[in-house]
């Protein structure tokens, strides 16, 4: 069935319940909270992706009460599809919901030739933004990124780029992605200054990848700002699926992708190792993950992408137990190490 064949459009009705499911956390000292799980959008929202899969995800995603779904101007391929497919089920299913949702999108990386279609400067987060909008059928989004540190534009146009941004009603708050700890302060300083606080920092965390360990959460914290985990189950390696092999159809086997075949082999020995002490903890390993992050008070929210509604049900069932003794973190630790 296409999404387009009015005729076999199944009217959604999403579930009463829906705010029964997850727990709900405040971003850093903001008034907005946010689900303990959000889902992003990076992958399996492209043109060659079903989008009835898609739709089953967002609207999975919805009646358990995951509101917060991230979007990039580049997400797809191609660039724009995945806000541009977005935009179709905002249509079909959730324009009456759109309060209710908390819908971001981000600039920073390449999206069109020429020297405009890239980085920070105020011409390209604007532009970007328009586009975005036009895309994804919405006169606003509720969160704006800048996707990554811009090692030519000041910093001071980039942020201004985002005070304005809110100021025009384009969004109702900013944020910042993947930017280190000195320049992350700098940037939420200026922000402060102009009268539009940085709402939170998306940054790549995981068992696997732990680097805002060293600064940046601290800071973060000090400042007030939340932290959204991304790539928080390393790109599907923190699950047991890898365990037994490469299975056809999963990140790791879509060359398109960047998870590669080789950098799963090598962290073979500690998915192993970490699936044993989740297993003994009575938990999945994705879940587990899950877990190690949010015992962590500095981290919002984990960004999830998943490749199937059944994958975030049980993503989302399994938060639950997100206690760890001693023994397991020091267990963990000797893996990670
Ligand atoms: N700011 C940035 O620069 C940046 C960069 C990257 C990502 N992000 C954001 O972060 C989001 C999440 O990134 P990600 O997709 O890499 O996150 P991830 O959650 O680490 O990995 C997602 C993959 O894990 C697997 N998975 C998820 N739940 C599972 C379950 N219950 N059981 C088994 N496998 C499961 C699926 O793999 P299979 O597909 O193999 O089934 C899924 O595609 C993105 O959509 C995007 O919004 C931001």
């Amino acid at each position: 069935m296409d999404i387009n064949d009015k005729s076999g459009y199944q009217h959604y009705t999403p579930n009463e319940n829906r705010y029964h499911n997850i727990n709900y956390k405040r971003c850093g000292q903001s008034g907005i909270t946010l689900p303990l799980i959000s889902l992003g959008l990076w992958h399996n929202f492209g043109h060659a992706d079903d989008l009835l899969k898609g739709q089953d995800i967002l609207r999975t995603a919805f009646d358990l009460g995951v509101v917060h779904f991230d979007l990039a101007n580049n997400y797809g391929p191609p660039y724009g599809a995945a806000e541009t497919n977005f935009g179709r089920l905002m249509n079909t299913d959730f324009t009456p919901y759109r309060d209710e949702l908390f819908i971001s999108s981000k600039a920073g990386y390449d999206m069109w030739p020429g020297p405009h279609g890239n980085f920070g400067s105020r011409k390209h987060l604007i532009s970007s933004l328009d586009q975005s909008l036009k895309r994804m059928n919405l006169d606003y989004v509720d969160l704006f990124y800048h996707h990554r540190p811009d090692p030519e534009t000041p910093l001071y146009e980039t942020m201004c780029a985002l005070d304005y941004i809110v100021r025009s009603g384009r969004a109702l708050y900013v944020g910042i992605s993947n930017y280190p700890a000195d320049m992350a302060s700098e940037a939420i300083d200026i922000l402060d200054s102009l009268g539009t606080p940085c709402l939170i920092h998306q940054a790549r965390y995981s068992m696997f990848d732990r680097w805002v360990e060293d600064d940046l959460l601290d800071t973060l914290a000090q400042k007030g700002v939340g932290c959204i985990a991304f790539s928080p189950l390393a790109q599907g390696m923190l699950t047991s699926k890898y365990v037994d092999g490469i299975p056809e159809r999963s990140r790791a086997d879509n060359p398109m992708t960047y998870l590669q075949r080789e950098t799963v082999e090598q962290q073979l020995p500690r998915i192993k190792a970490l699936n044993k002490i989740a297993l003994a903890r009575g938990q999945s390993l994705s879940d587990m993950a899950i877990a190690w992050l949010l015992k962590d008070q500095r981290v919002s929210s984990v960004l999830v992408g998943v490749s199937s509604a059944e994958q975030l049900r049980q993503n989302v069932a399994g938060l639950g137990k997100t206690q760890f003794s001693e023994d397991e973190l020091t267990a963990i630790a000797r893996i990670l190490a």
